[in-house]
Formats: C-alpha cells, structure tokens, sequence
C-alpha cells in the first residue's frame, strides 16, 4: 500500500476525485494518510473528516517568519511517513528541503497543458484567464514531478481539452477539471503506486 498525503489549499475537488477513485477501484493500492492544508477554511479539510483521514491545517499565520513554517511543514509531512505527496490544489511554494528530500516522491496538477500558462503568478482560475486572452483553441491538464522551480519538473501525464467560443474562466475552469484533472491525477497515483508494487516496493 502506497501511504500518500494529499496537501490542499481550497474546495479540494481533485482531492474528491482521488477519494471516489479508491471507493470505486479505479485506484489501487493507495491509502490517504492525511490530509495537510495551509487554509484552515479549505473546504478539502472537511471533505477529509467526512472520509475518516485526519485533517491538518499548517497555516503560515501561524508561524513568526516563512522559515519557521516551512520547517514546520516538512515536520509535519514527515511525521506521517508518506511513500507519495500529491499536490492537489496546494497553492503554496514547496520548500526547497522538502523537494530535496523527497525528490520523485511529489507530484502537482496544474490545469493547463505545460509549458503553456504555468510558472510564478499562473495558479487556479488565472491560468484560464491567461488561456482565453490569449486566443488558444486547446487547453487542458498537466500531472508532473515537483522540483525545486515552479511546475518545472518531469511530466506524467497532460490531457487535452477543447477552448469553446463564449467561455468565461469559470467554465472553462470547470471543463479543465471535469475532462483532464479529475482524470489524470488519479491515474498518475494508480500508476505510480503499482509501477512501486512491481518494483517491489
Ligand atoms: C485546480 O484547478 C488545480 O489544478 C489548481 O487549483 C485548483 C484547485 O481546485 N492548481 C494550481 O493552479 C496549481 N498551480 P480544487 O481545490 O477543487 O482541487
């Protein structure tokens, strides 16, 4: 069994998504550990509770400088002995100790087909806000390992998704996570976890 932690920062739709994918079998092999946000309000923290996976919260407010809570965050990652971490909607930057330390071992959903509209500033609904003042008739998803720069690491998974005439940013928004990220990010964390069970892991 994978022991995966899932890090949010909001509704936690795509933490949904892996959650329904383990009750119905589309995922296996994996167990949620826990689920660590940076916002005690993030919706996903319920969504957690309402499965029965403890629910964390390690808010930067809490903590007298960044350093403070970036050690606090790799110590509380830590302390659950995680095989996997799954970005999901974390729209926080990881520290470079944590990308060191567990190097192939993060992955991130981005909604968009990198290397178009990531990097510093283009996260959640800004990235479709970009995608559409830009004119692209293609956008879609991008599952990848995380490194120590800003959705640079290898990629896993992309699926495409078709931009329609007349859409706003919420509704292509909701298309991107409808037709690639609640599909794509499941998929990378079945296979990761059973490529790790035929490696003998
Ligand atoms: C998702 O669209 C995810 O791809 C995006 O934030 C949203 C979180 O939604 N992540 C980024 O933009 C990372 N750069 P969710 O909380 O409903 O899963």
């Amino acid at each position: 069994m994978l022991r995966v932690g899932v890090m949010v920062s909001g509704g936690g739709t795509n933490l949904q998504a892996i959650l329904d994918a383990i009750d119905n079998g589309t995922v296996t092999n994996v167990q949620i550990a826990v689920v660590i946000s940076n916002n005690p309000g993030a919706y996903a923290l319920e969504r957690a509770r309402n499965h029965g996976i403890p629910a964390v919260c390690i808010s930067p407010k809490e903590y007298g400088s960044r350093e403070d809570f970036n050690k606090a965050l790799l110590a509380g990652v830590d302390s659950y002995g995680l095989d996997l971490i799954v970005l999901a909607g974390f729209l926080v930057k990881i520290p470079e100790e944590m990308t060191r330390r567990y190097e192939r071992r993060i992955i991130n959903i981005h909604p968009s087909l990198i290397p178009s509209f990531c990097g510093v500033g283009y996260y959640g609904l800004k990235v479709h806000e970009a995608a559409l003042e830009r004119g692209v008739k293609v956008t879609g998803a991008t599952v990848h390992y995380v490194d120590s720069g800003m959705d640079t690491g290898p990629i896993i998974l992309q699926k495409a998704v078709e931009v329609l005439d007349g859409d706003t940013p919420e509704v292509l928004q909701r298309r991107v996570m409808e037709q690639a990220e609640w599909v794509i990010l499941p998929k990378a964390i079945d296979m990761i976890a059973n490529m790790a069970l035929s490696d003998g892991c």
